[in-house]
């Protein structure tokens, strides 16, 4: 042990798939841990339901608690570690931990997505720090990066894969040709899907996550109440299949754009040509886009969960910690990116191309008032295209638009709901305008 070496007591709140995994990191590395950072980093508490579990993973029985006030209580321990997820006791962990003046570390997107900016001001008052980099893209470092490496920027847009589930299910999706609850049902039996997936199908785990990167990217106040949410149930084998025809992969992003009229950040299944970075990433991998006016385009990818992943991002976020409680004058307290709150643009105001499937009845002047519709609305149509899918008396028409404001197509949409002509508006996806992420940054020398 080098002379300078400095003790940093941990407290584990969760022993789970994330918690067993970061448990079993520390573990194997401490001396490494020691001998290349001076830091001998020791799990001082563990707290989990039963004890056997941290048997399993090699903790002394002395650490084991199943309370976590008795962590957050102890006064040694100089970070705690809250894998829980969830609510509470996952907010009552971070008051108290923060109030004793302890530093946090969680993976917490749910909690965090909503509830930063609160606890990030009880962090400053208590001159401690929060750190989350396992909360948005699991083992990726992308928070580090738009902390640290990229911090000489103005970052202009964030568009990522954040949610591995709904990644894997739009993948097999287009490869097998099958319809989203076939797939979800069988993600489910495999294991890659929640028994309860609302939090994923329908957007909101990507919009937790999307919420904490651009308040980062952007230094300003989003919480995940202010993203735009729309998941992937509404789509087809049908849609997957037409996009790949007209040169699109469908993708669940989570897109967060600091524009002239204010910050642009939603949820959507979304269109992008299939020659595009995030187009590639399949399975239930994660990757995160970010544009930067200096370093243009940049991609990080890796895995978004899972043990050791998440263990990675965990322990990284502890060990950074870990060094700076080890040198004087110790970590900055929490800094506030929650001064700043810039503007944020209505989702009406997005102004995109569409892509939109109708099942209609197949008979002469159906498309009559349909186009009336969209031309009422001021929506120009670029391409139609009649699926030869129906029974005969029934088919899908797809058309694509050129670019039409959101709440100009929102009012349309529910116009041909009306009609007598449309069995049912199938679809109606995003069509991103890719080439826009990276205006604003500067042209190479
Ligand atoms: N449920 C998430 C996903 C992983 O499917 O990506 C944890 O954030």
């Amino acid at each position: 042990m080098s002379s300078t070496a400095r003790t940093v007591n941990v407290g584990l709140i969760g022993l789970g798939t994330v918690g067993g995994g970061v448990a079993r990191v520390i573990l194997r590395h401490r001396d490494e841990y020691l001998s290349a950072y001076g830091i001998d980093l020791r799990i001082k508490r563990a707290c989990a339901l039963e004890p056997e579990r941290a048997r399993e993973l090699g903790l002394p029985d002395e650490a084991f608690t199943s309370d976590w006030h008795d962590v957050v209580a102890d006064p040694n321990i100089d970070i705690v570690i809250e894998l829980i997820g969830g609510d509470h006791p996952a907010t009552e962990i971070f008051e108290a931990a923060l109030t004793s003046g302890k530093h946090v570390v969680s993976a917490n997107k749910a909690l965090l997505g909503r509830h930063v900016e609160r606890l990030g001001r009880l962090a400053a008052q208590h001159h401690v720090q929060i750190r989350c980099e396992a909360a948005a893209g699991g083992g990726i470092p992308i928070v580090n990066a738009l902390e640290h490496a990229l911090v000489g920027n103005e970052i202009l847009t964030v568009a990522g894969i954040l949610n591995g589930t709904t990644n894997y299910i739009l993948t097999r999706m287009e490869r097998e040709g099958l319809d989203f609850a076939e797939v979800l049902a069988d993600a489910q039996r495999l294991g890659y899907a929640e028994a309860d997936p609302t939090a994923d199908v329908d957007g909101f785990d990507a919009a937790s996550k999307v919420a904490i990167l651009s308040s980062i990217a952007f230094h300003t106040r989003i919480t995940t109440d202010d993203v735009f949410q729309e998941g992937i149930r509404n789509v087809s084998a049908a849609d997957i299949e037409q996009a790949r025809s007209l040169g699109y992969t469908v993708k669940l992003l989570g897109i967060a754009r600091n524009t002239a009229d204010g910050v642009d950040v939603r949820v959507h299944p979304t269109m992008i040509p299939t020659d595009h970075m995030l187009a590639s990433v399949s399975g239930a991998m994660n990757a995160v886009y970010v544009v930067g006016d200096a370093v243009g385009e940049t991609m990080f990818y890796g895995a978004g969960a899972g043990s050791f992943p998440t263990a990675s991002a965990v322990v990284g976020d502890v060990l950074e910690l870990a060094d700076a409680i080890s040198h004087t004058p110790g970590p900055k307290a929490e800094i506030e990116p929650f001064d700043r709150v810039l503007p944020l643009r209505s989702i009406d105001d997005l102004v995109t191309r569409y892509y939109v499937r109708l099942v209609v009845v197949d008979e002469v002047g159906t498309l009559l008032p349909i186009m009336d519709v969209f031309a009422r609305h001021g929506i120009s149509i670029s391409q139609i295209n009649q699926l030869q899918d129906g029974d005969g008396s029934r088919c899908s028409v797809v058309f694509l638009t050129h670019k039409a404001a959101e709440g100009d197509m929102a009012a349309a949409r529910q116009e041909l709901d009306e009609l007598a002509a449309v069995e049912q508006v199938a679809s109606v996806i995003r069509i991103e305008d890719v080439a826009s992420w990276a205006e604003g940054a500067e042209e190479n020398e």
